[in-house]
């Protein structure tokens, strides 16, 4: 991700026209939508590339002779190369299709962790993590007999660095963690991670999800063993995401599902299977997902990034201007680096009831746990209201969120 220090302006209504359902109304209202963390909108670039490959040149991959499975592998194939080479990965091969960041965290879980610990090795993640990066760990710990240390988070919202190190230990196999936080913003020094991690002998997984969004990543740059992410969250299709990994790695890992491409030989005394990515790709995979993808990465790579970061980092001031101004509200988490997102809450409203107020003034935003319990316990709420930014958002639907809120209030006085 950037952090730019100069920016020219974002043409935004060139960029708002790209994507079709910001055009549409919400009742009587026009769509705010801040529920980007959720999952993003999509532009007509990638829209287009799905309904294009469905119209012209849909088949399967690798096992067919005939011209469209040729050329639907060659499309596939050109996806894999297009993403490895937006995330800095060395080679194609490094970047293994899954369905999400989910499957992608449940993978290394399962592979690499059910292959590698042993009974009182530690898994070492942080108070912030999305369940998506604690439940998997959790389960295969209680099946290694691993055991699971957890990182705190400061007030702010930040990692502290000497906590994490001191949170090392000689037992720690593996450190996840997330690059940005999907419900304070956060973002974590994941290169300084990753070196503190490495340096005490653990493999380094990070959960990417809310990290693509808003901006490009260099994996090699960052230096971690595996990084996640999902396609749906940074204007790509949903059911499509990664797990990149360092090839070796992946390649002394057992294979996450079995069945058909991923083998060499099969027999009934045995079988071997291929080296990644197919090792790791079992089945029919996800096609128009993964070109859909590709399609995203080519719509975000022409983006003048310095010129999205400060517009989002300008959202997300505006947003924070505006709410705070409001009596009763109080916000979560203000690590100085952040993403585009903001949680609150209004004193008196549950978050649900706040989200359902809004929406009926077509304010979309998210309420709830956000799938961070042990944040939420750590915060001593049981939830929040959060609206997160996409590069598309302007000045005026975050005024929108704000009468929105403001009405809120007045609702429950
Ligand atoms: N993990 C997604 C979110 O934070 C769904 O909203």
């Amino acid at each position: 991700m950037h952090t730019a220090t100069q920016a020219s302006a974002l043409d935004l209504s060139t960029l708002r026209a790209q994507f079709p359902i910001l055009q549409r109304s919400i009742g009587s209202h026009p769509l705010t939508y801040l529920d980007n963390a959720a999952t993003s909108q999509k532009p007509a670039a990638v829209i287009d590339a799905i309904s294009r490959f469905f119209r012209q040149d849909n088949a399967n991959i690798h096992r067919g002779v005939h011209y469209l499975s040729v050329q639907a592998t060659d499309l596939y194939d050109r996806a894999r190369a297009a993403v490895a080479g937006y995330i800095g990965a060395r080679e194609p091969r490094e970047i293994i299709f899954v369905r999400g960041t989910t499957e992608a965290i449940n993978l290394v879980a399962r592979s690499f962790g059910g292959s590698k610990l042993e009974a009182g090795d530690e898994i070492l993640l942080t108070v912030m993590e999305h369940h998506a990066n604690i439940v998997p760990w959790q389960q295969i710990a209680a099946e290694r007999g691993a055991v699971i240390r957890v990182v705190p988070v400061r007030d702010t919202g930040e990692i502290d660095l000497g906590d994490f190190g001191r949170l090392l230990s000689p037992r720690t196999r593996i450190a996840s963690f997330s690059h940005a936080s999907n419900a304070l913003g956060s973002i974590n020094p994941v290169a300084e991670m990753t070196r503190i991690a490495r340096e005490h002998g653990a493999v380094v997984l990070i959960d990417g999800a809310q990290a693509l969004p808003h901006g490009p990543i260099d994996v090699a740059a960052i230096d971690c063993d595996f990084y996640a992410f999902s396609g749906h969250k940074m204007f790509g299709p949903d059911g499509i995401g990664v797990l990149y990994g360092r090839a070796g790695m992946l390649n002394a890992l057992p294979p996450y599902q079995s069945g058909g491409d991923m083998i060499e030989r099969v027999s009934f005394t045995g079988t071997t299977f291929r080296a990644v990515p197919e090792r790791f790709e079992a089945g029919t995979p996800h096609i128009s997902g993964a070109i859909g993808l590709e399609a995203a990465v080519t719509w975000l790579r022409q983006l003048d990034w310095p010129a999205v970061h400060a517009h989002e980092q300008a959202l997300l001031e505006q947003a924070e201007t505006l709410l705070t101004e409001i009596p009763g509200i109080r916000l979560y988490g203000s690590a100085p680096d952040r993403v585009s997102l903001l949680s609150f809450n209004l004193e008196g409203v549950h978050p649900h009831d706040l989200g359902t107020i809004l929406d009926s003034e077509g304010v979309a935003i998210r309420a709830g746990h956000h799938c961070t319990q042990p944040l939420m316990q750590h915060l001593g709420v049981p939830g929040t209201a959060r609206a997160s930014f996409a590069l598309y958002n302007t000045p005026e639907e975050v005024e929108r969120l704000a009468s929105a809120v403001r009405r809120a209030r007045h609702l429950f006085a």
